[in-house]
C-alpha cells in the first residue's frame, strides 16, 4: 500500500533527512526544499538511473551540462519572454493575488467579487549581470534546461557529426516563479529537470512521438511505479504550452492527486526555427518570429534529397523533484507485524536505495566488532555498489527499524560469532521480508555483486 497522505511523507522526510524547508531557522522560503543526507543520495540515484537508460545505453544520445544564467535574447526568441505567464487577477479588497484560472471570479482569501481583469504574470526570475544593474544587463534564471540544448545544438553537431534522428540529454536546475507553490516538493520555485531534446526528420516526429512515450512508461515501470498508478493524458490544443504541436502527460496518482510526472511534447521545428539565423532558407513549420540576432543556422544535411532542414523535437521532459515524489510515495508502505508491531519500511528498488547496505555492530562498546565492522565497511565500499553506512546506535532493533524507514535493501550484522568462528560468518538481513541468513564474509562480494546487479 503506497502512501495516500502527503503527510506521512513530509514527516518521514524531516525525520530522516531526506528533504528539509530551505531556510528553515529563519521559518523557509516558500517553495524552495532542500534535499538531505538521504535525500541527496535518492537523488542522485534517480538522476543515475535516468542518465543510464537515457545516454549510456544508447546509441544516438549526447549529454550537456549548460549554465543556468541564460542571455536575454535566448529566452526572447523562445517566446519565453512574451508567453510563459499566468494570467493573474488582484482582490481589490484583501490585496491577494491569484491564478485567474483557479478561482472561478471569487476572492479564495476573502469572498470579494471586487477583482482586477486577469493580466500576465511571467513566470520567469531576472536578474542582472555584472556591477551595473540596468535593462542591458538583464539575464534570467532559465525556466527549463531545454533552451540551452537548442541554442547549442550546432556546437554538438559539429562536435560529434551526429545524423538524424539523434538526441542532447541534459540533468540540471531550472527556475519559475511559481504563484502558488503547494503540494510539498510537487510545485516549486526552484527544482530540477531532466530533459532529452530528440531531433528528427520532419514528418517523423508522430512515430517517434509515440515511441518516447512508451519508452519513458517502461523507465518509469523499472523505478517501481506500477502501470496501474499512471496514466497517459494527451493535452488538448488550448492546453498546449506556446511551442508544442502535441504533448502527452505522464500523469501519476501522486497523495494529493493524479498529476503530470513527465511531459513528452512534440515542439517540432519551434526552437530550432526560432534560433536560427537565415529562417527564409527553410521550410519551416512552426511560426517563428524574425531573428536579426542570431548568428548560426540550426540545421542538418538531410542526405535523402540533399536539402538543408531543421529537424523537428520531440521531448520527454521530467521533474527531478517529482520522480522523488512519486518514488517515495510509492515505496512507503505500514506494515502490521501482528502482536500491536509495525513498521514503516520504504520498498525502494536497490538501485534506487539511498544506503545500500547498513554494517550494525551487535555491540558498539566493543572493540573487536567495532574493528571488523570498519574492515567490513572499507572492504564492501571497494564493490561499487554504492553507499555502505556504519551503523553505530548501539541497538541492532531500533537500527533494523531506521533502515526500514530509509529503505537500506540489507542489514550486515556482526556479532560475537562473526569473530569466534571459522569460516567468519556474518548475518545479513533483508529489508522485506526480514528473514536473515548466516554468510561466510569471504562469499560476500560475489553475493553483493549479483543481488545488486
Ligand atoms: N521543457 C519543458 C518544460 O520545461 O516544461
Amino acid at each position: 500500500m503506497a502512501a495516500t497522505q502527503m503527510e506521512q511523507l513530509v514527516s518521514l522526510c524531516k525525520r530522516r533527512g531526506f528533504i528539509f524547508q530551505n531556510s528553515d531557522i529563519y521559518g523557509g522560503l516558500q517553495g524552495v526544499y532542500d534535499y538531505g543526507p538521504l535525500g541527496v543520495e535518492l537523488k542522485n540515484n534517480i538522476k543515475a538511473a535516468w542518465w543510464r537508460a537515457m545516454v549510456y545505453e544508447r546509441d544516438d544520445v549526447e549529454g550537456l551540462d549548460a549554465a543556468i544564467l541564460t542571455n536575454r535574447k535566448v529566452l526572447h526568441y523562445s517566446g519565453h519572454e512574451d508567453t510563459f505567464s499566468d494570467p493573474m487577477v488582484d482582490c481589490r479588497k484583501c490585496k491577494g493575488r491569484f491564478r485567474a484560472d483557479q478561482i472561478n471570479g471569487v476572492c479564495p482569501n476573502c469572498g470579494s467579487t471586487d477583482l482586477t481583469e486577469p493580466r500576465p504574470f511571467n513566470l520567469m526570475f531576472k536578474t542582472t549581470v555584472g556591477p551595473v544593474v540596468d535593462e542591458d544587463n538583464i539575464a534570467y534564471l532559465r525556466p527549463e534546461t531545454a533552451q540551452a540544448i537548442f541554442t547549442q545544438f550546432k556546437n554538438v553537431v559539429d562536435s560529434t557529426s551526429r545524423k538524424l534522428p539523434f538526441g542532447i540529454a541534459q540533468i540540471g536546475k531550472s527556475f519559475r516563479n511559481e504563484i502558488t507553490p503547494k503540494n510539498f516538493i510537487f510545485r516549486v520555485r526552484e527544482f530540477e529537470q531532466a530533459e532529452l531534446e530528440f531531433f528528427v526528420k520532419p514528418g517523423e516526429d508522430e512515430k517517434w512521438h509515440e515511441y518516447w512515450k512508451q519508452a519513458r512508461i517502461d523507465w518509469w515501470v523499472a523505478q517501481g511505479l506500477p502501470r496501474d498508478r499512471f496514466r497517459v493524458y494527451d493535452q488538448k490544443p488550448d492546453e498546449l504550452a506556446h511551442y508544442a504541436k502535441a504533448c502527452s502527460d505522464i500523469e501519476y496518482a501522486f497523495p494529493h492527486g493524479v498529476e503530470e510526472l513527465e511531459g513528452i511534447a512534440n515542439r517540432r521545428d519551434y526552437d530550432l526555427g526560432n534560433h536560427t539565423k537565415s529562417q527564409e532558407e527553410f521550410n519551416l513549420e512552426a511560426h517563428c518570429h524574425k531573428n536579426p540576432d542570431s548568428t548560426a543556422k540550426l540545421c542538418v544535411r538531410d542526405e535523402e534529397n540533399n536539402k538543408w532542414i531543421v529537424p523537428f523535437v520531440i521531448e520527454p521532459s521530467m521533474g527531478i523533484d517529482r520522480a522523488v515524489l512519486a518514488i517515495l510515495t510509492e515505496a512507503y508502505n505500514e506494515e502490521d507485524l501482528g502482536g500491536g508491531n509495525s513498521r514503516i519500511v520504504l520498498k525502494l528498488k536497490k538501485h534506487l536505495a539511498p544506503i545500500k547496505i547498513a554494517i550494525v555492530p551487535l555491540k558498539k562498546n566493543s572493540p573487536e566488532i567495532m574493528a571488523k565492522c570498519h574492515e567490513l565497511k572499507q572492504s564492501l565500499m571497494k564493490l561499487g555498489i554504492g553507499r555502505v553506512a556504519l551503523e553505530n546506535t548501539g541497538n541492532i532493533g531500533k537500527a533494523y527499524r531506521r533502515h526500514d524507514e530509509v529503505g537500506t535493501p540489507l542489514c550486515l550484522t556482526v556479532d560475537f560469532e562473526t569473530l569466534e568462528q571459522q569460516p567468519e560468518t556474518v548475518t545479513l538481513r533483508d529489508r522485506d521480508t526480514m528473514e536473515q541468513i548466516r554468510i561466510a564474509t569471504a562469499e560476500l562480494p560475489a553475493y553483493l555483486r549479483e543481488y545488486f546487479a
